[in-house]
């Protein structure tokens, strides 16, 4: 039987003061809640439900997971309430957590699976962590005198006995420093029966999820603590502060996995991936370098420094400079850069060279290819071992609408040449520095001047 989880995103999220949703905000080109669903399913829990406010729930459609809209964000245990009435009842083990905790990881779900029991003693499985004060989250309070180690606390069996928010600790209590993650494994049925006695008495006059450890004690039930290793891997996010430094934790995860699987990357603090790249090994990424999106690299290839690379196929044992490619393929050992900027559509074949300042869009250029100085080429289609000399432009919009420039093999284009599309230029044909080219140019011809006209030597008159 496949495991249930209710994840809890319904909060305004103040403290990020944004007109967006706090689980929405971004991290490694991911929504929080995307990092938060991505590692329960990984964990094996795959019927989720989401705790969504009616702004909310209408973006989350992409997440492909079932929502149950909470009208009044009145706490933690009345969300979980609503989604309790919302499911099915069913006496299995019943996960919850809270969309704001990115960095958590398919192992601490797995965990706190592990040691729940429904239907006999232990009712509640919960993750705790030590954490260095001061700190916002919840305070474990535990039956005696804590040994300083949750672990050995836990091995001595030291009984958590109820949880504390921060907002109702004594100063005795705010000096505790093992903290409630946010992440529990219920026995359904005790859940159940729990959250229907949670008040609202305390400092923030909610209803406080965490006041179901008290209840399901006072019921002899057993309550299990789950201390994990690393309290970074729990911490909530709960303003842009926390989610930039829980973006960068991320961040470093990513790369490390890379470098783990054979990637060279120069300076991680520099580099920003997303999840789901597919970098072969000896690859290299120098510093200040973005990769993102469905991009794949081949094997060998160096990227950066200070590029950008969103969307692209590239192949092995290419070279990308100072540049920017943006949903285009490159086959391999290519070179690009520094200073190139490579729009959505290009397709560019093995060994081409493309240098400073040139810019390309739906350009498709074929073997062997050089445009290396200050070039504009969109909308183009250019032959094997063709030169674009330095300042050539496509002339692809007239106005109405984008035209194409057709170039054939070992075509010499000239300096500053501007090429007014719709043209066609055949194979090893040439033209003149700053020749206008408006019209279909044959193949081995030579035109020069503006507009452009045919120099070539005509044969002897007999
Ligand atoms: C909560 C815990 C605290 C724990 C901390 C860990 C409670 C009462 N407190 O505090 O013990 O240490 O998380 O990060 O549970 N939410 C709703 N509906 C509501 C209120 C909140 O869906 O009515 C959602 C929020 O969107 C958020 C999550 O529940 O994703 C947690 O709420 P938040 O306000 O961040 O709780 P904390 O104060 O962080
Ligand atoms: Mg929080």
């Amino acid at each position: 039987m496949s495991a249930r989880a209710i994840v809890l995103a319904a909060g305004k999220g103040t403290r990020m003061k944004s007109a967006r949703a706090k689980v929405l905000h971004e991290l490694c080109g991911r929504p929080m809640l995307w990092w938060v669903l991505e590692a329960l399913r990984a964990a094996g829990v795959d019927d989720i439900v989401v705790v969504t406010n009616p702004e909310l729930d209408p973006q989350l459609a992409p997440f492909g997971v079932r929502t149950v809209i909470q009208r009044e964000q009145l706490g933690t245990g009345h969300a979980v309430k609503i989604a309790l009435d919302a499911i099915v009842p069913d006496d299995g083990c019943l996960v919850v957590a809270y969309g704001d905790m990115p960095l958590v990881d398919p192992a601490i779900f797995e965990d706190v699976q592990a040691a729940v029991d429904p239907g006999a003693g232990t009712a509640l499985a919960l993750v705790t962590a030590v954490m260095p004060l001061p700190s916002a989250f919840g305070r474990i309070v535990r039956t005696g005198p804590s040994t300083g180690s949750a672990a050995a606390d836990t091995a001595s069996g030291q009984a958590v006995e109820r949880i504390v928010e921060a907002k109702d600790c004594t100063p005795a209590q705010l000096a505790l420093d093992e903290m409630n993650a946010g992440i529990y494994a219920y026995d359904e049925r005790a859940l159940r029966a729990a959250i229907a006695q949670v008040g609202n008495d305390n400092a923030q006059g909610e209803y406080y999820l965490t006041d179901t450890v008290e209840l399901l004690i006072a019921a002899g039930r057993r309550v299990a603590p789950v201390p994990v290793a690393d309290y970074r891997s729990v911490l909530g996010v709960n303003d842009r502060v926390e989610l930039a430094s829980a973006g960068a934790l991320l961040n470093r995860r990513l790369c490390e996995t890379h470098m783990r699987a054979g990637v060279t990357i120069t300076d991680p603090a520099t580099t920003y991936l997303e999840p789901g790249l597919l970098l072969a090994t000896d690859v290299t990424i120098r510093p200040n370098t973005v990769i993102c999106g469905a991009t794949r690299i081949g094997e060998g290839t160096s990227i950066g420094p200070n590029s950008r690379i969103s969307d692209a196929t590239i192949g092995a044992r290419c070279d990308i400079r100072e540049s920017v490619v943006t949903a285009s393929e490159v086959a391999n050992d290519v070179k690009i850069g520094p200073f190139a900027h490579l729009r959505g559509g290009s397709q560019l074949a093995d060994g081409v060279r493309i240098g400073n300042f040139v810019e390309l869009k739906n350009a498709h250029l074929a073997e062997g290819v050089k445009a290396n100085h200050l070039t504009y080429l969109g909308d183009a289609t250019v032959g094997a071992r063709s030169n674009i000399g330095a300042g050539t432009i496509t002339a692809n919009f007239d106005g109405v609408r984008k035209n194409r420039t057709e170039l054939g093999s070992d075509v010499k284009v000239g300096s500053n040449s501007v090429l007014v599309a719709p043209v066609s230029v055949g194979d090893g044909a040439v033209t003149g520095a700053g020749a206008v080219v408006n019209r279909d140019v044959p193949a081995g011809d030579k035109v020069a001047g503006v507009p452009a006209r045919s120099i070539a030597k005509k044969p002897a008159e007999t």
